[in-house]
């Protein structure tokens, strides 16, 4: 008989919450180094693969942003996106919104439209060759400054066709979501829906923010949103998707491990929580290592794995059509599977 873990792996899923750039795993990274002619600074897979012992963020950003650099042409890019894709329809994801950091990569000259042509060929072929539908989310660099954001948006503008929404990353701590409320302000005039990183690092306050003034229509992480009663009821009320990545708050050391993990109380809270993968390459694993990861230590019901898969089906951006056409395909399989 199936497992619980096995039922929830199989399900269909969308992942909501994925850095592209995060997903260069250490093979790669060589092979695209000496593509490019660029000197990484660890002598092996091996040595670089040692190197993701983090203990705390920024920690984990310095080796992310340093490993982009390998990052070069749009054929780079095209490679690394497909990589992913290939990755996570392994895993079932028919439907993944993903993150990409422009300014990591304008900030070294590569050019704006080469990221995007890189990545929107890949997803394209993602679609065609592996039927995974998605969407494209640029994420401003929250240590950077506005005026930078500004300039990032207005390199983004000729592109709206093909970019479905703006977020909020990197360094959380000091560089609250109000920073940026006049960017997102006119993002959202553009009619495009935003989200916000908060409650990862950052106190309770940068959650409120991150919905009071940047107006975002999901919360990436929010698992710090626990500690204050009045933002749970407010989450909950309005049904504002968490799309938290549990291998990732351990890695970081937001907690000191799964079982000190607050993802069952933030389900049992009824908050819309999803789970994935963050940076996949650097966390030790996709989205159903992240399920494994839960699972092994949480002991969550098929009935929790359906509520979870479904609310990530419903809080991502795509067509109502297509949520519905998800939705039964999940709820399909999960008849047929069972509880366990
Ligand atoms: N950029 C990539 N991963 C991130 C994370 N977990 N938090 C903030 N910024 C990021
Ligand atoms: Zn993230």
């Amino acid at each position: 008989m199936l497992q619980v873990v096995d039922i929830a792996c199989g399900m269909p899923k969308a992942e909501l919450h994925l850095h592209i750039e995060g997903t260069l795993e250490p093979e790669l990274a060589f092979a695209l180094a000496a593509r490019n002619g660029v000197k990484l600074p660890y002598p092996s897979v091996e040595a670089l693969r040692a190197a993701y012992r983090f203990t705390d963020l920024q920690s984990f950003l310095d080796i992310y942003y340093a490993g982009a650099s390998v990052l070069q042409t749009g054929q780079d890019f095209n490679d690394l996106a497909l990589a992913y894709f290939r990755r996570a329809a392994a895993d079932h994801v028919v439907h993944a919104e993903i993150f990409f950091d422009p300014q990591t990569h304008t900030a070294r000259g590569v050019p704006f439209a080469v990221v995007l042509d890189g990545l929107t060929q890949a997803m394209r072929d993602a679609e065609r060759e592996l039927g995974v539908t998605s969407r494209l989310i640029l994420c401003f660099l929250r240590h950077l400054a506005e005026a930078d954001a500004f300039a990032t948006l207005d390199e983004a503008l000729p592109h709206l066709d093909r970019i479905h929404g703006f977020g909020l990353d990197s360094s959380e701590r000091g560089h609250p979501p109000s920073k940026f409320e006049r960017v997102f302000a006119r993002c959202r005039a553009l009619g495009l829906p935003c989200v916000a990183h908060a409650g990862e690092e950052g106190p309770p306050e940068y959650v409120w923010e991150a919905l009071d003034l940047l107006q975002v229509k999901r919360i990436d992480h929010g698992v710090r949103a626990l500690e204050d009663p009045r933002l749970v009821a407010r989450l909950r009320a309005e049904r504002v998707p968490l799309t938290v990545c549990p291998l990732s708050n351990v890695k970081l050391r937001v907690f000191s491990d799964m079982k000190q993990h607050n993802f069952k109380r933030l389900l049992d809270a009824g908050l819309a929580v999803t789970v994935n993968s963050d940076d996949p390459a650097y966390f030790g694993g996709y989205v159903n290592d992240n399920i494994r990861a839960v699972q092994d230590v949480l002991d969550l019901t098929v009935a929790d794995w359906h509520r979870i898969a479904r609310t990530g089906f419903e809080a991502s951006f795509a067509s109502d059509a297509d949520k519905r056409r998800w939705v039964a395909a999940l709820d399909a399989y999960v008849t047929a599977h069972g509880p366990a």
